[in-house]
Formats: C-alpha cells, sequence, structure tokens
C-alpha cells in the first residue's frame, strides 16, 4: 500500500487522492461533534462481537479499554482534526490502534461505516429531541408565570392588526403555550419514531456474521432495530423529522418575536424590555432595539431552509447510501444551534419583559372593540336578529365616531335615538372589563378561563 493511500481504503489504490479531493471529502470539522456518540456505537459493538463469539474476549478487553482512553483523551484535551483521516470513525479508530496495535483492526468487523454514521447520527438528533423539548418546556413555564400574572390584564386582540375584541394578556401568552405544546409533541413523536437502531445494517445488506441488532440496539437504549437494512443507512428521515419539527417551533417563536417588537415599538408601549435584552444605537442615544427579538425571527427562517436544503439533498438519491449524505450533519448542527440560542434567548426576554397594562387598556378600549358586545347584547336582551344587531351597532359606532367617543360615551339619550331597544342596562357590556368577563366559552379569554387553561397546562407539563 502506498504510505500516500488511505490506510482505512487505500488497498486497492496506487496514490493518494488530490488535496482537493481531500478537502472535499472531510467532514471531520462538522462530523467530530458525534464523536461521544461513535465511541458509545463501537463499545456496544465490540461487545456484542465478543458475547457472540465473533471476536475472543481478549481482543475485546483491548478494543473496550482503548476506546475508553480515546474518550478520556477527547474529554480532557479535544480531538485533533486531521483531514487525511475524513470523519469522525476513522479518527477514533486510528487514536484506536495507535493506543492497542492491530486488534484495533478487528473493531469494524461486521460493519460499515454505513451502519455506525447512521446510528451514531440517530443517537445525536434522538438527544437533540430531548433537549428542545427541555428547552421547550422552560419556555412554557416562562408563559405560564407570565399568563398567571396577567389574568386579568386587559389588552386590545386583533385581527389583520386592527383592534377587534378586547381580550386578557394572560389568553394571548397562553395561546403561544398551545402552540409550543404542540411542538413539544412534534419532537417527541419524531424521537420516538427514531427510536431503532440501524447497526448492523452494515454497509447496505446486512451482515454473514452471526450478530445480535437486538443486543446493540437495547445497550445503546434504542426500542430495538431497524428492520431493513437498504433503509437503515439511506433513511434521513428521522433528521428531516427533526428539521420540521425544529421549522415549526421556529415558526411559532417568529410570531411571539415579531408581537415584541411591535409591543415595544413607542406607538404601541405595550411592553418595555430590560437592558438585558437591549441593545443601543451608537448614534441615537434615546435607542433600545429589541435585537434578541428580530434575531429569533431572522433565524427561524434558516430552519425552513435547512429542511429544505436537507430535503434536496435526498430527494434525488437511489438506495442506499450515497456520500451527499454526509452533508445532512452541517445542517442540523447549525439548526440545532440557532434552535437552542432562540429558546433561550426568547425564554429570557419572556421571564423579564415588563408588560404596561394601563397602555393595553388604553389600546383595548380603542376602535369601539366593544361593538360585538353591544350588538351580542341586542340579540341576548332585546331579542334583535343578529343581522339587524350589526347594523344598529354599525350605527351607533358612526355616531361615536361622529362624536370623537368610544361606544360608552353615547349618552342614554343618543343611544335610545339610534335605536329604542338600547335602554341604560347596555352599560353592563360596552366596558372592556365587562366584555373580556362575559367571554365564558370554553377557550374563550375570560379571566377565569384563563386561570383554569393555566391549571390544565401546568398539570399537562
Ligand atoms: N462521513 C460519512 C458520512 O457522514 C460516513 C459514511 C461514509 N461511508 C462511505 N461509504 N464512504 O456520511
Amino acid at each position: 500500500m502506498s504510505s500516500e493511500t488511505n490506510s482505512m481504503w487505500g488497498g486497492r489504490f496506487g496514490a493518494g487522492p488530490s488535496a482537493v479531493m481531500r478537502e472535499i471529502n472531510a467532514s471531520i470539522a462538522i462530523d467530530k461533534r458525534l464523536w461521544r456518540q461513535d465511541i458509545a456505537g463501537s463499545r456496544a459493538h465490540v461487545a456484542m462481537l465478543g458475547a457472540t463469539g465473533i471476536l475472543n474476549a481478549e481482543d475485546v478487553a483491548a478494543i473496550d479499554a482503548g476506546l475508553q482512553q480515546v474518550a478520556a483523551e477527547y474529554e480532557a484535551g479535544g480531538l485533533v482534526e486531521d483531514a487525511a483521516l475524513e470523519d469522525i470513525h476513522m479518527h477514533v479508530e486510528t487514536r484506536l490502534r495507535a493506543i492497542i496495535g492491530p486488534a484495533a483492526g478487528r473493531l469494524h468487523t461486521a460493519r460499515s461505516r454505513n451502519d455506525q454514521v447512521a446510528v451514531d447520527f440517530r443517537l445525536w438528533t434522538k438527544a437533540a429531541c430531548a433537549e428542545a423539548d427541555a428547552a421547550l418546556k422552560g419556555l412554557i413555564t416562562a408563559l405560564l408565570a407570565r399568563a398567571e400574572e396577567h389574568a386579568d390584564t386587559i389588552m386590545p386582540g386583533f385581527t389583520h392588526l386592527q383592534v377587534a375584541q378586547p381580550v386578557t394578556l394572560g389568553h394571548h401568552l397562553m395561546a403561544y403555550v398551545e402552540m409550543f405544546g404542540r411542538d413539544r409533541g412534534r419532537f417527541a413523536d419524531a424521537a420516538q419514531r427514531m427510536d431503532e437502531s440501524p447497526l448492523g445494517a452494515a454497509a447496505l445488506a446486512g451482515t454473514s456474521f452471526p450478530i445480535d441488532r437486538q443486543m446493540t440496539a437495547s445497550a445503546l437504549g434504542f426500542a430495538g432495530p431497524t428492520r431493513n437494512s437498504l433503509d437503515s443507512v439511506s433513511d434521513r428521515d428521522f433528521a428531516l423529522e427533526y428539521l420540521a419539527a425544529t421549522h415549526m417551533t421556529g415558526l411559532h417563536l417568529s410570531r411571539l418575536a415579531e408581537e415584541i417588537i411591535i409591543w415595544a415599538s413607542q406607538p404601541y408601549g405595550f411592553i418595555t424590555l430590560p437592558d438585558a435584552w437591549s441593545t443601543g444605537s451608537s448614534i441615537m442615544p434615546q435607542k433600545r432595539n429589541p435585537d434578541a427579538a428580530e434575531l429569533v425571527r431572522a433565524k427561524s427562517g434558516a430552519f425552513l431552509a435547512a429542511y429544505t436544503r436537507l430535503s434536496v439533498v435526498m430527494k434525488g438519491l437511489p438506495l442506499a447510501y450515497s456520500k451527499d449524505m454526509q452533508d445532512d450533519k452541517v445542517t442540523v448542527f447549525a439548526a440545532y444551534d440557532d434552535l437552542g440560542l432562540c429558546l433561550a434567548a426568547m425564554t429570557g426576554m419572556m421571564e423579564t419583559i415588563s408588560f404596561n397594562p394601563a397602555k393595553l387598556r388604553q389600546a383595548a378600549n380603542s376602535g369601539f372593540s366593544t361593538a360585538t358586545d353591544l350588538a351580542d347584547w341586542l340579540v341576548r336582551v332585546a331579542g334583535v336578529p343578529f343581522r339587524e344587531a350589526h347594523e344598529i351597532t354599525g350605527n351607533c359606532v358612526k355616531a361615536a365616531e361622529a362624536k370623537g367617543s368610544d361606544l360608552n360615551g353615547l349618552t342614554d339619550a343618543e343611544l335610545a335615538a339610534i335605536d329604542a331597544r338600547i335602554t341604560p342596562a347596555v352599560r353592563d357590556v360596552l366596558s372592556v372589563e365587562a366584555s373580556v368577563a362575559s367571554r365564558t366559552s370554553f377557550g374563550g379569554t375570560a379571566p377565569a378561563n384563563v386561570r383554569a387553561a393555566i391549571t390544565a397546562a401546568r398539570a399537562r407539563l
């Protein structure tokens, strides 16, 4: 074998790869993150090779001790990258050989890098799902605390970003508790589906050695082995599902970020971000910018890009493994980093935002936000058909607009002049407090409902 060629696969080659070939082929800068999973996979594999009698006990003990030493070295000093060694699998094995000698070459019996990378990456992605779940739980906990604090705080509810009906801030925040709760479900669901070990699929067709895939699967904490060797080494839908769940979480984070940005803007003045979550301007001394929220909004776009990128890598690949798939990890790792940052930033902002109840209430009272309450009152109390009540209420809005007041600012006489069936008893529903308190239908905004929803959400947590 030429010394130029790769020690892992260079046997049939006369010369080594060109420098550019090395560079395009090397993934170690990215997949070094998998070293813990790679060593765990190898330890499970070698223990199984011993238990099945494929390797003798002496080799197994030497390999396992060597792998533990490699792990200790990486833990202490990090991994020294060598592009000639391509990827994490070759780095670990090469270091193992340096430590224990030629017996290291027996580790790769009944295995291929194709099932090796598949098992490493699944282990990593499963853990990433659990981390996302924990971070989402933290964000939900923060939202619940703020929702409870503001179960009675009145704010405008919007449609088309026009003031529509008054709602409570607690109710608004609880909407995000629902969204992030579904996101947790998506990560949990994806984690459950990827809970199968591809180790033992070997290169693509399985192996003639009498391996025990059940044993390696359970040693690695999987529910069981995958059922088809071709699928095992060529599937990356587990990674795509992780990215899809990330993308959906990103959408929700982005909408909340957008609201924070709008609410912090001076014409709204609904919130103030604390110093810890604001940045200043180098030219305008008064500025207090919601940069973290803006970056959450921006980064959420990268999740869709990541999902699209890996989908496009996968879409035309014939079975089984193709090297295109090596590009899966750079995409997933970047999304993972961004998701962790976004969830941490959003949780931090949520915990510390100060809401301005006076501004929120004032805005809730604008835009004739209790018009629906007046129409509903006409139906409920005066027996007016809803369509007619809508028309009468429209006339009241017109009159209030002309007078420059809100609906409650019209006198009893002015209201009665519009329609004789409007009596002073209507005052019960014209205030924003009365409006909100009356919305007691299941899932509605009444403070009592919001408190019940918070209790129920805490129980689900
Ligand atoms: N570094 C490779 C990857 O991440 C490992 C699998 C290599 N397999 C192969 N047949 N070249 O996909």
